[in-house]
């Protein structure tokens, strides 16, 4: 087993009154719906899973109908959905789709007794990622919102660091996620970027996010196409993310200021991607204003060993454990819910030109 199978019980942040239903096999059989940019990964990924596979692709293009084909021969490819939704041999559907299109497949495929593994954002609105849920505990199916960058060496190694209270208490976490394009026609940068910000942070932050502030602006297609979010969380602790489409360059650096030590996880380089500083800053007071004491501490820096597995790979392989083992994942349909929340919330104030939204 994974060391990212992690217990939900560990997690702390579920609040589920349902098990999924028992598994009756030992090989879940997933059907994928949509082979456009990012679905060719799901079905790569879950081949060679030792208890998951692709028994059928299905796209409404038949020009990726015949790109699946090409690559993967052997795996069945149709054009309507329905022949995944409702076929027998069928444990599982994954809904790698344009987002306006998730609600609608998930609920018919867990109408059908499918379990769920479905692309972020989860669904368009907070009302149909409740009733999605609430259909999948009534019919004991699991969904799992594919959140993929919780399953990354940097992520892992940055919850095991916040877990076991080696940075100390949260300052903030501060995410620059630029670059030009991929321009999308029915979401905002919003939508397609901050959901892996907005997924990490819920992850590692591990508290309910009080308020939000959001500005944001459209240039060319009429959805933003850059914007920042201002999170606010309990204890002082704050998260500042930047998504941009008309960068000049690629960027993806993350800081995480802790009390005891800083993170810097740079994603685009091979080596060294997170770096822990033991740096930091100490006041004491004395007895007036003007006796404030500021110590600067500035020890070590060092690179943790990261896992290299793909990401997707051991998440497929995540999918699979839950559906048979009876667990929760612990990106299930809340911790989809939760992101969903905080883009509404983030759409709002930027329309109100960043105005505090409470949540
Ligand atoms: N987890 C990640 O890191 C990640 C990365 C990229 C995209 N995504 C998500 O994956 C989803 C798909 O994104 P994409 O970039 O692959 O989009 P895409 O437009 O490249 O591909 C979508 C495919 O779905 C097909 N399709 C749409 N509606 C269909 C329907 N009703 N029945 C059958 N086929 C249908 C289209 O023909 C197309 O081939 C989005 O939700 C996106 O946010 C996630």
């Amino acid at each position: 087993m994974s060391d990212l199978m992690v217990d939900p019980a560990s997690i702390g942040q579920q609040a589920h009154s349902f098990r999924p239903q028992e598994s009756r096999t030992d090989m879940v059989r997933v059907g994928v719906i949509g082979y456009g940019y990012w679905g060719p990964n799901i079905v790569r990924n879950l081949q060679g899973q030792k208890n998951a596979q692709t028994v059928m692709v299905c796209d409404q293009n038949p020009a990726a109908l015949a790109r699946a084909r090409k690559a993967h021969p052997s795996i069945e490819t149709v054009s309507d959905p329905l022949d995944v939704l409702r076929s027998p041999d069928i444990d599982a559907v994954a809904v790698i789709t344009p987002v306006w299109t998730h609600y609608e497949l998930a609920k018919m495929a867990l109408e059908n007794g499918k379990h769920v593994f479905i692309e972020k954002p989860f669904t368009s609105t907070s009302a149909q990622a409740e009733e999605l849920i609430e259909l999948a505990a009534r019919k004991r199916l699991t969904i799992m919102v594919d959140h993929t960058f919780l399953f990354t060496g940097a992520v892992r190694k940055i919850r095991e660091l916040t877990e076991s209270g080696a940075l100390g208490d949260l300052y903030y976490y501060d995410s620059l996620r630029v670059n030009l394009g991929l321009f999308q026609h029915d979401v905002s940068v919003i939508w397609d970027l901050a959901p892996h910000d907005l997924s990490i942070m819920d992850h590692i932050i591990r508290a309910e996010p009080e308020a939000i502030v959001a500005t944001g602006e459209k240039h060319l297609n009429g959805v933003e196409d850059v914007a920042f979010l201002t999170i606010y969380f309990p204890r002082n602790v704050i998260a500042h993310i930047n998504v941009n489409w008309l960068s000049p360059v690629k960027i993806r650096t993350t800081l995480i200021g802790g009390q005891k030590k800083m993170v810097v996880w740079n994603d685009l380089v091979a080596d060294e991607k997170v770096r822990v500083y033991d740096r930091g800053v100490q006041i004491t007071s004395g007895e007036g204003i003007r006796d404030l004491l500021v110590s600067y501490r500035s020890g070590d820096m060092w690179a943790p060993q990261l896992e290299q597995l793909e990401a997707l790979h051991v998440e497929m392989g995540y999918f699979a454990e839950c559906i048979m083992n009876s667990k929760v994942p612990f990106n299930d349909g809340h911790a989809g819910l939760r992101v969903v929340r905080m883009l509404e919330a983030a759409e709002k104030s930027i329309r109100r030109k960043g105005e505090l939204i409470r949540l």
